[in-house]
């Protein structure tokens, strides 16, 4: 770590105020942080008051009466689907375009605000006549197609949550998310496009809701199934239905009712330090609140004349945040693209900003990364003059992907708002305000206003400037996480438990202050890796390489990767009777796929080791830090709490 601090420090001397012109037209001043300043909760109903409609007015702005269970907004009512969708119509804006969508095989559509409304009112109306209602929860598990973003919208119209689950993610975690929420409906796809060709969506719901146990029954009545690709799917003719067969048909009125503030909105699976994904709940006004405070400001979103495009699948919370909730609540018009970056060849992206100006564009380091490797070339062949603003997102840019990002994509001169933030958050907490800030490549910068963030040691106390610790949120914030699904004990332990006296919400990220008081992002001190911006836990892949016949033993570790940021990497000891049988030829492969399988492609480990033992201290620990050593290619550190401390050269000599 302290590596990385000096690297960071170095680029201190970069730094880029906000052009005269964009300050100038900019939607975010100053004059916010005075605000908050001020009054922090008044801040928060003011901004709610004036971004959302409310059925009922809330009177009430926080209740921390019982922390860490919070309350915004309590006694207001809204539909947070209306607030997306019809008062835009109703304001004379349905001909504005929501969405201009773009299918992996070039197949466009444009949807506007009116037609969007329609959809979801028909989609609504499918699902209530199911009998889905405030309560229950629905399962989505679909490409980037328009009818994901629908899906979405209609259950929340009916105050019902949604769960949605990454689509490159397996059947097994499929079904451990739909029973987990016990969702009574699952709205999937034949398929959807990816890297020029169709994959297959519905056989992995077929196989979530099918053989179990004795006994064990699924929640879920229902399967609603676009068709996207045309492909062949199995049909269970009780419970699967057609879109097509239903949604056309359907009634385009539906009144939208409205629910309390509190009202769960999604449910969204993330990993934590311990195997089994959490569900972290989110619910409806204070979400809403700072998901769209957040995208106004910090993308400086002009709706009448900004094209938005973020790149993030609906399956995580930025797909969530900001190409859902965010974005529409603004009545921005957006991108939504299907496919891959590198289909049918390495430009595709830059061909989108080209064809439909886009000139906001938010999206990962991982994916800056690579462009990067495949050269400038490409994107200036493009005509990228529409982008005016950056945005990136999922874990620390390193200042020289910054610095390309600006030069090659942005021309130079357009802000690049680097913006942390986190599954539980919600919303972004950290970022800079492009009209108002004054870059500096690398850094995450400034909490948002009415945002309170503080860097502490393992006592709580502010480790003040020019110095490293914990990140912590020091007050309550409107779209914070409610709890994780039916865990409250974990929720606490999980955030809260760190720093319980002073009542901090512990985020499990390393950061530092520099000088000016400006946070640098370190990456997780716990046991979650990030690869490619995705969270992955060490425990959930150890446990996926333990289920196989093999393994007696495994420890994964996050190695720093050029490419991903944290690549996996596992060491696994085999079982004797397997290896006599057997022999382990081949098998580093197999248990790399068969990891992919049980979790999802973005789970394979980089590399696998058969090795004979693994490092553990005294009591029993498996000392990771070694292994990354090791994983990294470096000397190995301080062996001396080593039950043995003979295993790493074993272990090293095994590597190679
Ligand atoms: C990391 C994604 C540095 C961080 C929105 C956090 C970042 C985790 C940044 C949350 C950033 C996210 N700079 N690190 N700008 N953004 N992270 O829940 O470690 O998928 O805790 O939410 O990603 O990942 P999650």
């Amino acid at each position: 770590m302290s590596q990385s601090i000096d690297h960071l420090a170095s680029e201190e001397a970069r730094q880029f105020a906000p052009s005269p012109d964009f300050a100038a037209t900019a939607i975010a001043g100053a004059e916010l942080y005075e605000a908050a300043a001020r009054d922090r909760e008044g801040f928060w109903a003011d901004q709610s008051r004036e971004l959302l409609t409310w059925a009922k007015p809330f009177t009430q702005v926080l209740d921390w009466s019982n922390p860490p269970f919070a309350k915004w907004f309590d006694d207001g009512e809204l539909n947070v689907a209306y607030n997306c969708l019809d008062r835009h119509v109703e304001a004379g804006l349905g001909d504005r375009v929501a969405f201009h969508f773009e299918g992996e095989p070039g197949d466009t559509r444009t949807i506007t605000y009116a037609s969007l409304t329609e959809e979801v009112k028909r989609v609504a109306n499918v699902l209530s006549g199911w009998g889905i209602e405030r309560g229950d929860r629905v399962a989505i598990y679909m490409p980037m197609i328009p009818e994901a973003i629908t899906a979405v919208l209609a259950v929340a119209r009916l105050g019902a949550a949604h769960s949605v689950v990454f689509g490159g993610f397996s059947s097994d975690s499929l079904r451990s998310r739909i029973d987990d929420a016990g969702a009574k409906l699952v709205i999937t796809a034949d398929g959807g496009y990816r890297k020029g060709r169709a994959t297959a969506l519905k056989p992995a719901v077929d196989q979530a809701l099918a053989d179990r146990g004795s006994g064990e029954q699924a929640s879920v009545e229902r399967v609603l199934v676009v068709r996207r690709t045309g492909q062949d799917v199995d049909w269970n003719d009780e419970r699967d239905v057609w879109w097509h067969d239903v949604v056309p048909q359907a009634s385009a009125e539906h009144t939208a009712e409205s629910f309390p503030a509190e009202n769960p909105l999604f449910i969204l699976y993330t990993s934590g330090t311990t195997g089994n994904p959490k569900g972290i709940l989110h619910t409806s006004g204070g979400y809403l609140t700072q998901a769209a405070f957040t995208h106004k400001n910090i993308f400086d979103l002009h709706p009448e004349t900004d094209v938005y495009w973020c790149t993030a699948d609906i399956g995580w919370i930025t797909g969530h945040s900001y190409a859902v909730y965010g974005p529409l609540a603004n009545g921005a018009t957006q991108v939504l693209y299907e496919g891959t970056p590198e289909h049918p060849e390495p430009g595709r992206w830059w061909d989108i900003i080209e064809k439909y100006g886009v000139s906001i564009f938010y999206t990962a380091p991982t994916a800056v990364r690579s462009f990067m490797k495949q050269g400038r070339e490409i994107p200036q062949k493009r005509d990228l003059s529409s982008l005016r603003l950056l945005g990136s997102v999922g874990e620390p840019i390193n200042p020289e992907a910054w610095m390309w990002f600006r030069d090659v994509i942005g021309a130079g001169v357009t802000p690049i708002v680097d913006t942390w933030w986190q599954t539980e958050t919600g919303a972004i907490m950290i970022s800079a305000l492009p009209g108002v800030t004054t870059l500096k490549p690398g850094s995450a910068q400034v909490p948002q206003p009415g945002i309170a963030i503080d860097v502490v040691d393992d006592k709580g106390e502010p480790v003040g400037n020019d110095a490293g610790g914990l990140l912590v949120a020091t007050e309550p914030w409107p779209s914070m996480l409610r709890g994780i699904w039916g865990d409250p004990e974990r929720f606490v332990d999980t955030y809260w438990k760190m720093f319980a006296d002073k009542g901090f919400y512990f985020a499990g990220d390393g950061a530092r202050r520099d000088e000016d008081g400006d946070i640098w992002l370190l990456g997780r001190v716990d046991d979650v890796m990030n690869v490619s911006g995705h969270r992955l836990s060490t425990a959930e892949i150890e446990s996926a390489l333990v289920a196989h016949e093999a393994t007696a033993e495994a420890a994964v570790v996050g190695a720093s990767d050029e490419m991903t940021g944290e690549a996996v990497v596992a060491f696994v000891i085999l079982k004797e009777s397997f290896l006599k049988q057997h022999g382990a030829e081949g098998l580093a492969e197999q248990l790399r796929l068969w990891v992919g399988q049980q979790i999802g492609p973005i789970a394979r480990p980089r590399d696998v080791f058969i090795v004979s033992e693994l490092p553990k201290t005294r009591s029993g620990k498996i000392m990771r830090r070694l292994l990354r050593d090791v994983a990294e290619g470096r000397e190995v550190g301080d062996t001396q709490t080593l039950a043995d401390t003979m295993v790493m050269s074993t272990i090293a000599k095994q590597v190679k």
